[in-house]
């Protein structure tokens, strides 16, 4: 049902990691998934639910709109831990095990991010939905900032931080150097002899892979090697001739995705940053008296300024990206 190279886009250890960071959000995401998801499941007899994970997407919805889902997940042993008597499947968005135009309605919460090739599932999904049938994703990317960086081929991501560092900009600044990656893997080769062997042999390391790249760079403590192996980096770039086009993340991966789902027979509905909010007990959030203390790469982030709650409460304000598709009615 999957091959090794989607499975390796997604741990177990990644996923218990952003459980823990997201706890606190939860009261605010069950709002706008709720909300959301009422128009498709009045509309259909059913939902799939790709990405599953242990089953947050259908532990937000209610009772009566749970027993109309079916979870899916590349990984057995997350699906294994489902609370819910609803039907379950092991199954990849890149090669879902359903007839075409089968299925009435598709639905995800973080996947987008986690998935290897997002094009391929869109075109998956697309396959597999009735007519008319609506794809929705939810993505509150909070633990993935680099996610950008690796499921686009036809761009290298580089994130600003690592090339000016000298600022004050940030990962959650959403910025990133986009490079074409022909371009660039042919003028690095045009021009080896020019570059010194180490800043050749970084660049050819951050096409290949760049997670692994950017965490040896960020797990750098020393500053001052940080910031010359940065100069030299953009040095080089430049002197590549390639023009430095900084983009937003959040923008990049917006337009690619509304490019993908448009070619591969979708309407889009709706595709913006819905923000909610809801009070918790000030017990659950680990530094309660920071403001924003908890930002995440696009957009979600909590806040403590509700001077009318008491004490031991705290208001949380919290924002998704919500994506909602419909595939043409006619199946062609
Ligand atoms: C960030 S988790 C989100 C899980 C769950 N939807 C949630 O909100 O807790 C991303 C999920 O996508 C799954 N996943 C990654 N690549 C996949 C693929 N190609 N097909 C199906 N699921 C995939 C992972 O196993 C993981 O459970």
């Amino acid at each position: 049902m999957y091959n090794s190279t989607e499975r390796q886009g997604y741990s177990s250890a990644t996923f218990q990691a952003y459980e823990k960071a997201r706890e606190t959000t939860r009261p605010v995401t069950e709002q706008i998934v709720r909300q959301i998801l009422k128009s498709t499941f009045e509309k259909s007899e059913w939902v799939l639910e790709i990405g599953s994970g242990i089953g947050e997407l259908v532990g937000l919805l209610s009772e009566r709109d749970r027993i109309r889902t079916m979870q899916s997940d590349i990984l057995p042993e997350l699906v294994a831990k489902i609370p819910f008597k609803t039907p379950k499947l092991i199954a990849s968005t890149h090669s879902l095990p359903f007839r075409n135009n089968s299925v009435p309605a598709i639905a995800s919460y973080s996947v987008l991010n986690a998935i290897i090739n997002i094009e391929e599932a869109i075109n998956e999904i697309g396959r597999v939905l009735k007519p008319a049938g609506f794809f929705t994703s939810f993505l509150d990317l909070q633990t993935i900032p680099e996610f950008v960086m690796t499921r686009f081929p036809d761009d290298i991501l580089i994130p600003a931080t690592m090339l000016i560092p000298k600022t004050n900009i940030t990962v959650t600044d959403r910025l990133y150097m986009q490079v074409n990656r022909d371009t660039l893997k042919m003028e690095l080769d045009l021009h080896e002899e020019e570059l010194e062997p180490d800043i050749f042999k970084f660049l050819n390391d951050y096409i290949a892979n760049p997670i692994p790249e950017w965490h040896a760079y960020q797990g750098n403590s020393d500053e001052a090697a940080r910031l010359a192996h940065s100069q030299r980096i953009a040095q080089a770039i430049s002197s590549l001739g390639i023009e430095a086009v900084f983009i937003d993340a959040l923008e990049y991966f917006t337009t690619h995705l509304e490019k993908y789902v448009r070619n591969h027979g979708f309407n889009i509905k709706q595709s913006e940053m819905i923000s909610g909010s809801g009070v918790i007990d000030r017990t659950e959030i680990k530094n309660p008296d920071k403001q924003n203390s908890y930002h995440t790469a696009m957009g979600a982030h909590w806040k403590t300024t509700d001077q009318n709650l008491g004490p031991d409460k705290i208001r949380l304000e919290s924002t998704l990206f919500v994506f909602v598709a419909q595939k043409s009615s006619s199946t062609q």
